[in-house]
């Protein structure tokens, strides 16, 4: 907690001409971005292991265009990121963004999963002020870490009036995303960040920001979500589909008492015909199904080569699987009607 007031006050103490300008608050969660390992050639390291003040003294140039400070609200590989960190993150945005003398947050987080906390937030945050997400594919003891850079950037990004009323941004490897589209394509690449259906919305480059798209699906303060008494979510997961698959994986998540499954279906969200039978009778006893696709692109359409009428189904439309999952969650505390849910995801 010392620490803690310290690192506050340090950060905060910026002489008068830092006053003026914009206040960026960061956010910190852990992620390879504050990893530290022992060879700097190796992709071996343990992430999460530096603390804020130290991945911003990595970016003394960041001072001269923003006011920086900075909170740390997890320490974590973000393959353990969890709702409890996604719901405290939300309503620590929420009320950040309330503050007239804050313009922006950067949230630095893992890549694992930094595009669902980014979707998570997209749907729960309600401000029009720049959130951008920021990670690391290299340790930040690595050879050429590509951390500084992207957290430059993405201070750049939070810090530009142009960036507010975009839905919460993902800002990697020069590009800016919208967290709704943007997925991690590969397991070790600089450039794992894609939106395979819509492309990037713009890019940061030599310190200036350029958009070249918006996104016109509903977010942030068009949403219908609001977490701010929620204490956890809908219990929701993920089943992957394939060849000769096994029905009785739907069994056992409907005896672990799931309110709703979301199935990477195969193509455009197909199920294997035994699973298709188990999730006729689930769907009629109540538990919400979502077709997704394990394709990693394109749109699941409804009542196409499945009939979603008859199995009482809902289609991802064009959310990847752990998207359609954060959507399904927070549509289940609102209803368990899945024709209702279904307008959700046209809308989201
Ligand atoms: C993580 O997601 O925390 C580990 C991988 C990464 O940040 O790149």
């Amino acid at each position: 907690m010392k620490r803690m007031l310290l690192l506050l006050f340090v950060i905060a103490s910026a002489p008068a001409w830092a006053q003026q300008l914009p206040h960026i608050v960061i956010l910190a969660t852990g992620g390879t971005i504050a990893g530290a390992g022992e060879s700097s050639v190796g992709t071996a390291y343990t992430a999460g292991k530096l603390p804020i003040d130290a991945l911003l003294n990595a970016v003394p140039e960041a001072r001269k265009i923003a006011r920086l400070t900075g909170e740390q609200v997890a320490s974590v590989g973000s393959q353990a990121m969890h709702d409890s960190v996604w719901l405290k993150l939300a309503k620590r945005i929420n009320e950040l963004a309330a503050r007239p003398d804050v313009n922006g947050i950067v949230i630095t987080h893992g890549t694992d999963t930094e595009g669902e906390t980014g979707y998570f937030l997209e749907l729960t945050v309600k401000t029009n002020k720049p959130v951008v997400l920021v990670g690391a594919m290299r340790s930040a003891t690595a050879i050429s870490a590509d951390g500084p850079l992207n957290l430059y950037n993405a201070i750049v990004v939070a810090a530009n009036k142009t960036s507010g009323g975009r839905g919460v941004l993902v800002c990697m490897n020069d590009n800016i995303f919208s967290a709704r589209d943007v997925t991690k394509t590969n397991t070790t690449n600089v450039a794992t960040f894609q939106s395979p259906n819509t492309g990037p919305l713009g890019s940061v480059l030599d310190g200036k920001v350029e958009y070249y798209h918006k996104s016109i699906r509903k977010h942030t303060t068009e949403t219908e979500f609001d977490v701010s008494g929620v204490q956890s979510l809908p219990k929701v997961d993920i089943l992957y589909g394939y060849a000769n698959m096994n029905p009785t994986l739907v069994d056992a998540l409907v005896k672990d008492k799931v309110q709703g499954i979301v199935i990477a279906g195969v193509g455009n969200g197909n199920l294997y015909p035994t699973v298709e039978e188990r999730v006729k009778q689930i769907t009629r006893d109540g538990i919400v199904v979502v077709r997704s696709s394990r394709t990693g692109s394109g749109r699941v359409t409804l009542d196409a080569e499945t009939d979603d009428k008859a199995l009482g189904t809902v289609v991802a439309d064009d959310l990847n699987p752990q998207k359609a999952r954060i959507l399904l969650q927070l549509a289940l505390l609102k209803t368990r009607d899945p024709r209702k849910i279904q307008e959700m995801f046209f809308t989201y």
